[in-house]
């Protein structure tokens, strides 16, 4: 148990994690239903017109990821986003971002 956390710990420092983890679109896309209600990715609608919500859609692969995981460690802090980011798993994050990515809705 130990030698594997002391294992983990030398991966995470040698190269950035998520580089390890491979988003699958498909599978992001039905993942990222919850976020499209703030971030309104379908047609771009935006159900809550009195706040600023990102567009998220058609960004950087590796910027959502580190987004996404800067929520979920809290160095980045937006009470919605933290508890959003905090129930993704590190695949759902590469899925989402993979999908996110490769979505051109403007
Ligand atoms: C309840 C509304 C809401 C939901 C649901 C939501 N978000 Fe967000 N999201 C926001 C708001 C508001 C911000 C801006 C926060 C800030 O200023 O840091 C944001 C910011 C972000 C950012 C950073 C964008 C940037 O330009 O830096 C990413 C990435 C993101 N959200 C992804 C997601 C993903 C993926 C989901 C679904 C798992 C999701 N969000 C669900 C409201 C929401």
């Amino acid at each position: 148990m130990r030698l594997i956390s002391v294992a983990l710990l030398a991966l995470m420092a040698a190269a950035p994690v998520w580089a390890e983890v491979k988003g699958d679109p498909a599978a992001g896309k039905v993942k990222a239903y919850t976020c499209t209600g703030c971030h309104g990715i379908t047609g771009y609608r935006n159900v809550y017109p009195h706040f600023h919500v990102p567009r998220i859609a058609g960004q950087n692969y590796e910027y959502l990821v580190a987004a996404l995981k800067a929520y979920e460690a809290g160095t980045r802090k937006h009470s919605t986003m933290v508890a959003q980011a905090q129930s993704l798993s590190e695949q759902d994050i590469a899925d989402i971002a993979a999908y996110l990515a490769n979505t051109t809705n403007p």
